[in-house]
């Protein structure tokens, strides 16, 4: 029978038979996945393993200050933090299509990787944190791009140039066999829990262009959904729970102003692997916090809204 115990030293045992005397690297989102594929790897290969972490600027409040704490400061891992911020705001000026901004971060991220990793040379083995449901869903008997619903660069997005083997250790679990796996390896609790975040980050959670303004304005909601849904202790309990900034604007009124702002949606739903989801019933009160605070301290946004579709037929992200 499995058990993370027995899952987490035979996978040791396999990845030092693949690796050898070689050496890793691994890019780090700071997502359940990727840290957990990590600190195995560190736990089997030591300093042998380097994690890349690529700040592209659609991160959300705190974030990469976070990743860098806990992964270097606490659990001790070589982590080679690019800022690359400015990059990725450039190349999506201008970019509305959903598809084509995944793309354009993709192609980004994979450049900004592989120039990263060119310092480390002498690397033979890319480390990726490939759960069950990413390999069936890019595994789909019509694997045409029009037959995909929308691309995953978690799965077929490798740089290609680099010609390295790929080690996937939890290729053939399920998310929360995974976090079973990362409470086995000692990760704290906040990363093991974490709700998923999706690789283009914020910028498919905004309508439209993606511009600084709006990334902040995006932020600054996320952070107060978070931290409202966290407060009332549903975080855990939650799949995904978000806001998602979109292009309209509508009339309101502010003192003796009228206003003009953007609406934000709040999203939150329950699931087990993403592949289908329902909307979480979120208490009236905790809607009703979360919608003054957003109003109240968020300039730009004067109306909130709650998001009550259900997947399908409605995907998680809303692009
Ligand atoms: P959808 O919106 O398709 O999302 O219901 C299903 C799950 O996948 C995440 N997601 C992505 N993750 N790159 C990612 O790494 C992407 O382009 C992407 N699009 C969606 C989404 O957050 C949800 O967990």
């Amino acid at each position: 029978t499995w058990t993370p115990k027995s899952f987490v030293s035979d996978s040791i045992h396999r990845i030092r038979n693949q690796i050898g005397d070689g050496r890793a690297i691994c890019a780090l989102s700071g997502g359940v996945d990727s840290s957990v594929a990590a600190v195995l790897l560190h736990q089997a290969i030591g300093d042998k393993l380097t994690c890349i972490f690529v700040n592209n600027g659609l991160l959300r409040k705190g974030e990469a200050e976070q990743v860098q704490d806990t992964f270097r400061q606490n659990l001790g891992l070589n982590l080679l933090y690019v800022d690359a911020s400015e990059r990725f705001i450039t190349r999506l000026a201008g970019v509305t299509d959903p598809e084509v901004k995944r793309k354009a971060i993709g192609e980004e991220f994979i450049r900004v990787f592989e120039e990263s990793a060119i310092e480390l040379s002498d690397t033979q083995f890319l480390v990726q944190g490939t759960l069950y449901p990413d390999v069936i869903e890019s595994e789909t008997p019509d694997n045409r791009a029009s037959a995909r619903i929308k691309t995953h660069h978690n799965v077929g997005g490798l740089p290609e140039h680099m010609d390295l083997d790929l080690v996937e250790p939890l290729r053939y679990l399920y998310k929360d066999e995974v976090r079973e796996v990362g409470m086995e390896l000692g990760l704290p609790r906040e990363i093991v829990m974490r709700q998923p975040f999706p690789g283009p980050g914020l910028a498919i959670r905004i309508i439209g262009e993606v511009t600084e303004e709006r990334l902040e304005i995006l932020r600054e909601c996320d952070w107060i959904v978070l931290d409202e849904i966290t407060r009332a202790g549903l975080y855990e309990e939650i799949w995904q729970s978000f806001a998602v900034l979109s292009d309209s604007r509508t009339v309101g009124v502010m003192g003796d102003f009228r206003t003009y702002g953007y609406v934000c949606a709040i999203r939150a739903v329950s699931s087990s692997d993403a592949m289908t989801a329902d909307w979480v019933r979120l208490p009236y009160d905790v809607l009703g916090r979360i919608s003054t605070r957003i109003v109240n301290e968020v300039p730009g946004v004067n109306r909130v809204v709650y998001d009550i579709t259900s997947k399908p037929p409605g995907t998680i992200e809303w692009e």
